[in-house]
């Protein structure tokens, strides 16, 4: 009994320690793929008996001469009707010396996009190319993607060597040409390998029928391939993925190392807020650990209560990704509908969700020359170099130093498919950008935060307030401006110092230089929260009236201001009742045409999913309104006056 439990958590030990290759192939329809794939299966004894079985009958119903073991891999029907595969699908075995994860990806050539999917995770590439056909445009197709993927090892496997007789002279050719297309990739390990995938030779063991070949067998390569130093353990990257607050006491955040190490006691910069701390503990899946890895997935608590949610990133302080609202990417574009510039799309990268356009396709690939083309739109697989806007920043690495910071998908807001996937690359133009050798230091490393000997418990005191943002948001014409300052006369009578940021009046100064484009309006939004968080950092209560219109905006302002501090009040007229009061005549010109991407005519209002407090300006008088506002500030104890003295602002 000890004997196989002892028996047992050496297995388990060896699991965790052997380092799983994950491979990918691709090829042609008849490359032989499936074929190569069952094949290793096989004889590697990584089939069940049932699929044995399975593949034994089908093989009979076929009428095959022997095993054909491209049912192997066949979960598909459609796959073994049509004679092509349609989806990716993984593939698991193992040998002694390692554990594999294959994904079968279809080489069809409409099929970009499922070679990307399945690729994109990758150590190492399987390109087959029939022996008899030699190196077609797709099989430059593949390799080219491979190498965008940043996938450090290839194997290009020269398949059907039997139908051509195992000729020597046809391997070489073919592995000539490769090599020739193969010097523009930037591929650090190609290795090419003539194999029949049919026959077995040189897929587990060697074949005795092509002796002049001097390298090894396939699986062999594979169990070999040095890919541990592939793996980015220098710069941590730990996007959060859930905070876990199961009881007051305790405050963790869940996710997944990107990349890097992370060890307890180790100093920690938070992103976007830049609040420095300290690891207090790390919990991995057996308990709590010292230090922890990528790509291991962990819960982290930290010395000080520093805000942190759902898409912040903690790295540390000396080792900073790029925070950009601005990427340049090559994006594999996977829509039947082309890429539209200028559109709206969500971009997910890492644990964030945010919207996004692209703002310029530089030039689109071809993928057969390596050769740039101008170009108008991408369609369905198509590759090519784009700027991509974000509405706030992303906190990403260049692609090829970090595919996990590095990689994005692009998803359309009305279909939810997603439209593309992309990797960040060097900006080219923009000189605020490191090159690689350039000796300029980062922004951390010149920018530090001072701290000040005045507390905040210091100035709550003297102004007998705690500081806070009533962020008004609603349509124009809804009266948020009114109530906001009906609420700044009452609160200054009662004697709290507060002070009111207005959209039209901010847009004359702070941001004369921005539009209503929505990346204006998401850093119009992103200013005026930085404003707001000084403001109320020197102790005032601010009251903020912007149109708003974007969820995600309000809830980058939220972040930026500190979720204890932000308040929403939503000013709720129906547009009919905006449009009928018109009050700077914006409606008409905007019915009129005059006004493009004007909110609530040509230009969307999301309206608050729980605000703090709702106000229905079409029914209620703005003092009244005003007064419900700053009863709630008293309720929530933001005001402090005692009712007797000076206070009361009713
Ligand atoms: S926001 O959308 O970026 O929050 P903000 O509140 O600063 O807008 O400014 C809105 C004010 O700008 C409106 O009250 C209106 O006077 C003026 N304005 C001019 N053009 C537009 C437009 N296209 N959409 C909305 N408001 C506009």
């Amino acid at each position: 009994m000890r004997t196989a439990v002892r028996g047992a958590a050496k297995v388990l030990k060896r699991v965790k320690e052997a380092d799983a290759l994950r491979v990918s192939t691709a090829g042609s329809v008849d490359d032989g793929k499936s074929t190569l794939i069952g094949r290793l299966l096989y004889e590697a004894n990584g089939l069940y008996e049932d699929q044995l079985s399975s593949v034994k009958k089908d093989s009979a119903r076929f009428k095959r001469e022997s095993l054909d073991l491209s049912f192997v891999t066949d979960g598909l029907k459609v796959e073994r009707e049509q004679g092509i595969t349609i989806d990716v699908a993984y593939r698991y075995f193992s040998t002694p010396k390692r554990h594999f994860v294959i994904a079968d990806t279809p080489g069809h050539e409409q099929y970009t996009r499922n070679m990307a999917t399945g690729a994109s995770t990758s150590d190492l590439a399987i390109i087959l190319i029939d022996a008899r056909q030699g190196v077609l445009i797709q099989s430059k197709r593949h390799a080219f993607i491979a190498s965008l993927l940043g996938i450090k090892h290839m194997v290009i496997a020269v398949n059907k060597m039997d139908l051509v007789g195992y000729s020597e002279d046809i391997f070489r050719k073919i592995e000539r040409d490769f090599a020739l297309f193969a010097e523009k990739l930037q591929v650090p390990d190609m290795v090419t390998i003539p194999i029949s995938a049919l026959k077995g030779d040189n897929v587990v063991t060697k074949s005795r029928r092509m002796r002049w070949y001097e390298g090894t067998a396939l699986l062999n390569h594979l169990e070999n391939v040095h890919i541990l130093s592939d793996r980015n353990l220098i710069d941590l990257r730990f996007p959060v993925q859930y905070v876990l607050r199961p009881n007051a006491d305790f405050r963790g955040y869940s996710g997944r190392l990107a990349s890097g190490v992370l060890r307890k006691g180790d100093a920690i910069l938070v992103l976007p807020s830049q609040r420095k701390t300290r690891v207090r503990s790390i919990v991995g899946c057996e308990g709590e650990v010292s230090y922890a890895f990528a790509p291991q997935s962990v819960t982290v608590t930290l010395e000080d209560e520093v805000d942190v949610t759902r898409g912040d990133m903690l790295v540390h302080p000396a080792n900073l990704p790029q925070i950009r609202r601005e990427v340049e990417a090559i994006l594999v574009w996977m829509d039947p509908s082309p890429l539209e510039p200028g559109k709206v799309y969500w971009i997910k990268q890492t644990t964030q969700t945010l919207k996004c356009s692209v703002t310029h396709l530089q030039f689109r690939i071809d993928p057969g020359t390596l050769s740039r083309r101008d170009a108008a739109t991408l369609n369905l697989n198509e590759i090519g170099r784009v700027t991509v806007q974000c509405f706030r920043s992303v906190f990403c690495d260049e692609y090829t130093k970090n595919r996990q910071t590095g990689s994005f998908i692009l998803i359309d807001p009305l279909t939810h498919v997603t439209a593309a996937a992309g990797m960040i690359i060097e900006r080219g133009h923009l000189p605020s950008m490191a090159r690689p050798g350039d000796k300029t230091v980062s922004r951390s490393a010149v920018l530090h935060r001072q701290e000040g000997e005045v507390s905040q418990k210091e100035r709550e005191t003297l102004l007998k307030q705690c500081p806070a943002t009533l962020w008004l948001t609603g349509l124009s014409g809804s009266g948020k401006s009114t109530i906001a300052y009906e609420v700044e006369k009452k609160l200054m009578a009662a004697g709290y110092l507060c002070y009111v940021l207005d959209g039209d009046n901010v847009r004359h100064g702070l941001n004369r230089d921005l539009g209503f484009s929505p990346q204006d309006r998401s850093e119009n939004i992103r200013r005026v929260a930085e404003v707001a968080r000084l403001l109320n950092e020197a102790g005032l209560i601010v009251i903020t009236a912007f149109i708003s219109p974007y969820r995600d905006d309000r809830e980058q302002a939220r972040k930026i201001i500190g979720e204890d501090r932000f308040i929403e009040v939503f000013a709720d007229a129906p547009i009919e009742i905006c449009e009928k009061r018109d009050p700077k005549g914006l409606y008409a010109k905007a019915r009129a045409g005059l006004i493009p991407e004007f909110t609530g005519v040509n230009a969307p209002y999301e309206a608050p999913e729980t605000p703090a407090l709702c106000i229905r300006t079409g029914e209620l008088a703005a003092d009244i309104a005003a007064g419900n506002v700053c009863r709630f500030l008293e309720e929530k104890r933001f005001l402090k006056k005692d009712a007797g003295g000076s206070g009361g602002h009713a």
